[in-house]
């Protein structure tokens, strides 16, 4: 671990904050690159088949150990990649320094970067002038179609990470301006069952836990949101031992969440009871003026859902007479009315924010999935339709059979009578 870095002699392209970091970074990557079978087995098929030649991508991800072995594998796949953070505040600076030193992959992302900094790196993103984009929220896609549409014939298409990402595609596809194919890796089931519910389950109260060391069990949290997000943090929190409050403005879900053994309310209800909140709502503004107007001394808010819009901080400024730091990523609000309301991570993504987000072994399907969206998009180029495009069943299929070798769990096969059982309507009462 005593390398020592001459910055001057990197000649990748970046703007990262650190290179000296560099050493840290590899060690991490490595760590996570353990948890990670099935991105790994991918990356050797890559490595000898190389399905990415040629190909520059730009990815625009959260900057962590997970990102960088998929840009890992993306570069062994013989794609020129580029990497920029997703989220001004979820970079790993060592990770984006051992991408730069140790792979060669071109990162422009800082933790904790403005905002102005953030859409200079999009545009950074955009001048490689990219064949694919990997995208996680969509703000490099929707950048392109708004301010590059000159370079959308040289697109084959991006992939998209994220519910939230998937909803603005489609805006976009309404509104006749998505005209390449945006494959929605989000939706495979290999990704959203277990990235979105158990990874943002867990990351989400470790973001918390890591910025506060406070005690959960026995505290009321209010989940706003019952999606598969929201499903997650309910169910870790109440393995925590928290009382556990869902808000919803779906009626199933709202029922799912009953009938889950939740309390479901308002909003407005749950603001008097809480003492942390957490959003996964994909919405803006679930928490808003009137609600911090009514909740408890010294409650705290967080939030998990991709933007930073869930929690009106406009309307807890315009309610505080000063903001202080009492904690890295924690700042206490002093209301004029004498009670105080904790914010963590700025509102932004807590779990990537204050912590590290989803552990690597569920970020193993995700990005397994992303890598072959990437290869599909290649291999279909030209072929498939303007919009949102499912994964393969078979893709996902394949990641969940790899996933569970890895795991060394065994299941059963339809016997000749299932299949024929299956594939048959006479038979019945
Ligand atoms: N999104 C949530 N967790 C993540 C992680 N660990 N890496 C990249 N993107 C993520």
């Amino acid at each position: 671990m005593s390398t020592t870095i001459a910055p001057e002699t990197v000649t990748v392209k970046h703007e990262i904050k650190d290179i000296t970091l560099a050493p840290l970074g590899k060690q991490r990557i490595e760590w996570a690159s353990r948890e990670m079978p099935v991105l790994r087995q991918i990356r050797d098929r890559f490595a000898a088949e190389k399905p990415l030649a040629g190909i520059r991508i730009a990815a625009c991800c959260h900057v962590t150990t997970e990102t960088a072995n998929l840009a890992i594998a993306l570069k062994a796949a013989g794609a020129d990649a580029v990497l920029i953070a997703s989220n001004p505040l979820s970079t790993q600076d060592d990770v984006a320094a051992s991408l730069v030193y140790d792979h060669g992959i071109s990162v422009f992302a800082i933790k904790g970067e403005d905002n102005a900094t953030y859409h200079r790196h999009v545009e950074m993103a955009l001048a490689h002038r990219p064949h694919i984009i990997v995208d996680d929220g969509s703000d490099v896609t929707t950048t392109l179609v708004l301010h590059h549409a000159d370079q959308i014939p040289e697109i084959i298409g991006t992939t998209e990470e994220t519910t939230t990402g998937l909803v603005r595609l489609n805006a976009m596809f309404k509104d006749g301006k998505l005209t390449f194919p945006a494959i929605a890796v989000n939706d495979a089931e290999t990704k959203h069952f277990f990235d979105n519910r158990y990874g943002t389950g867990q990351s989400t109260l470790d973001g918390i836990i890591r910025a506060t060391n406070i005690l959960l069990a026995g505290k009321v949290i209010v989940v706003a949101g019952y999606g598969w997000c929201g499903k997650g943090v309910a169910l870790r929190a109440r393995g925590m031992g928290a009382n556990v409050v869902v808000t919803e403005i779906n009626p199933v879900a709202a029922i799912e969440a009953a009938m889950d053994g939740f309390r479901v309310m308002p909003m407005d209800e749950a603001a008097k009871v809480g003492d942390i909140f957490i959003t996964v709502t994909g919405n803006k503004h679930v928490i808003r003026r009137e609600h911090f107007e009514t909740m408890k001394d010294g409650a705290i808010v967080a939030n998990s859902g991709h933007f930073d819009l869930e929690i009106d901080l406009v309307a807890l400024n315009d309610l505080s007479e000063s903001a202080s730091f009492v904690r890295n990523f924690t700042q206490e609000y002093q209301l004029k009315s004498g009670k105080s309301v904790i914010v963590i991570g700025e509102g932004r993504l807590v779990n990537l924010a204050a912590a590290e987000g989803h552990p690597a072994s569920v970020m193993d399907m995700s990005f397994a999935n992303q890598a072959l969206a990437c290869e599909f998009l290649v291999k279909n180029k030209g072929n498939l339709p303007a919009g949102v495009v499912p994964i393969p069943k078979d893709v996902d299929q394949e990641i969940a059979r790899l996933k569970l070798q890895a795991m060394g769990i065994k299941i059963d096969t339809l016997t000749p009578e299932q299949v024929h059982y299956l594939n048959s309507w006479t038979e019945g009462t």
